[in-house]
């Protein structure tokens, strides 16, 4: 077993820090009070290459790793948690379908533009009576000659206030159940594709999301991402990846909450001297590190398996399951070391609380990771 980094991708974690610090640490705080969109550190990202790590470069990306992609959305995350699921949904659940089940066709007119930065994609699988039931879709996908007609409605779309292509399931067999699933690649420009306002929510404000309605959309057939039916498995298999993102959001969360603390605890005095002397401090800033270092542990392993082209959905479960509830306990620690500070608007301890605990909700919620995780053991 070999835990050190290839030498491109500890250049990629240098890089995304030294970025993360000069470009996003400053200005998160602002972003998430204004809910603003970070229009431009998105081009940043698309001139460092980092909306499609993991994509080739002929099909437009930065040809690295998976392990690579991990390290980058945790430095990212570690400066500002929206912007790191900003690039995550744009790498993991928008481009990367594409690069597996689309052909060269499409991946020409939908990756490339997309993997290089040029355009920013969503992901449009919850609809509002279908979250963790996934296969419970209501959206219509109506077959009409040389196209299909669809209607319907997703929420919670990250990245869909600014979208301009959406990787979209829809139903093409409502009796077939999951497997009456099937993904196109839409356009947002579409006639009959219509976002709502953006959603108002607790954290990773800067990361905009919406409701999607569409309403008699007319899309070409050449748009249907591998056959009718597919729609379920490229959805499953591209959370895989998906989860891994997000693990790394959340370690990337626990960072910033643990380095501000323990910058905060070497500080501030209390009973005549900081309170870092305090073993009770000790003791928390211990359990953070280490807790942090088992989640990028799974994490890296998860992306470890998805390079070798292993089949590792328990394993993005594990990961994403530990790193997200580990970053809400790390996020509460740093708050509660920070003490009164810590409540204030004044510091970011709060703004972590608050950007971790979506990572325990989104791309399946701790309650789904348990039972892929579960349903993976009961089969062996
Ligand atoms: N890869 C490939 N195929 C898979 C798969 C995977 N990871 N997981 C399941 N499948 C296949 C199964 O093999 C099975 O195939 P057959 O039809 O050949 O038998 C089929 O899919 C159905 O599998 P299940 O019976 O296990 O499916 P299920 O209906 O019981 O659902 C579930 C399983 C795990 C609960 C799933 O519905 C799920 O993951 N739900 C959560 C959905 C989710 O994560 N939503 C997040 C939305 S995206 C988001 O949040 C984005 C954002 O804004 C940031």
């Amino acid at each position: 077993m070999d835990f050190e980094l290839t030498d491109l991708q500890r250049e990629t974690q240098r890089l995304v820090r030294e970025f993360a610090a000069r470009e996003l640490i400053p200005h998160a705080r602002k972003l998430d009070e204004e809910h603003s969109f970070p229009h431009e550190v998105v081009k940043k990202l698309a001139e460092l290459s980092l909306l499609g790590v993991a994509v080739p470069e002929e099909w437009g990306g930065a040809g690295l790793d998976n392990v690579a992609y991990a390290l980058a959305i945790e430095e990212l995350s570690r400066g500002d948690a929206s912007v790191g699921v900003i690039a995550s949904v744009n790498n993991s659940l928008y481009c990367d379908p594409i690069l597996k089940f689309g052909n060269e066709v499409q991946k020409r007119e939908w990756l490339v533009p997309f993997a290089r930065g040029e355009k920013l994609g969503c992901f449009g699988l919850t609809e509002p009576e279908a979250g963790s039931d996934a296969a419970a879709q209501k959206t219509t996908a109506v077959r009409k000659g040389d196209g299909y007609l669809i209607n319907g409605s997703k929420n919670w779309i990250t990245n869909g206030p600014v979208a301009d292509a959406i990787m979209l399931f829809t139903m093409t067999d409502r009796a077939a159940g999951h497997r009456g699933i099937s993904a196109f690649v839409v356009p947002t420009s579409t006639p009959g594709f219509n976002r709502a306002h953006p959603d108002r929510k607790m954290g990773i404000s800067a990361a905009l999301s919406c409701s999607i309605f569409f309403e008699d959309m007319v899309v070409p057939a050449k748009n249907l991402l591998g056959k009718e039916g597919d729609g379920f498995k490229i959805a499953m298999s591209t959370l895989d990846g998906g989860r891994i993102g997000i693990a790394a959001q959340a370690i990337g969360i626990a960072r910033a909450a643990f380095e501000e603390a323990l910058r905060y605890a070497q500080d501030r005095k209390t009973f005549g001297q900081p309170i870092a002397n305090h073993q009770a401090i000790q003791f928390m800033l211990a359990d953070m590190a280490t807790e942090i270092d088992a989640a990028r542990l799974l994490t890296l392993k998860a992306a470890l398996l998805k390079d070798q082209g292993v089949r590792h959905s328990p394993e993005s479960a594990m990961a994403k399951l530990y790193a997200s509830e580990m970053a809400s306990r790390v996020a509460n620690k740093g708050l509660q070391i920070h003490g009164g500070q810590g409540y204030s608007k004044e510091f970011d301890a709060e703004r972590h609380v608050r950007d971790a605990r979506i990572t325990e909700i989104y791309e399946g919620t701790s309650e789904i990771q348990r039972i892929v995780i579960s349903s993976s053991l009961l089969k062996e």
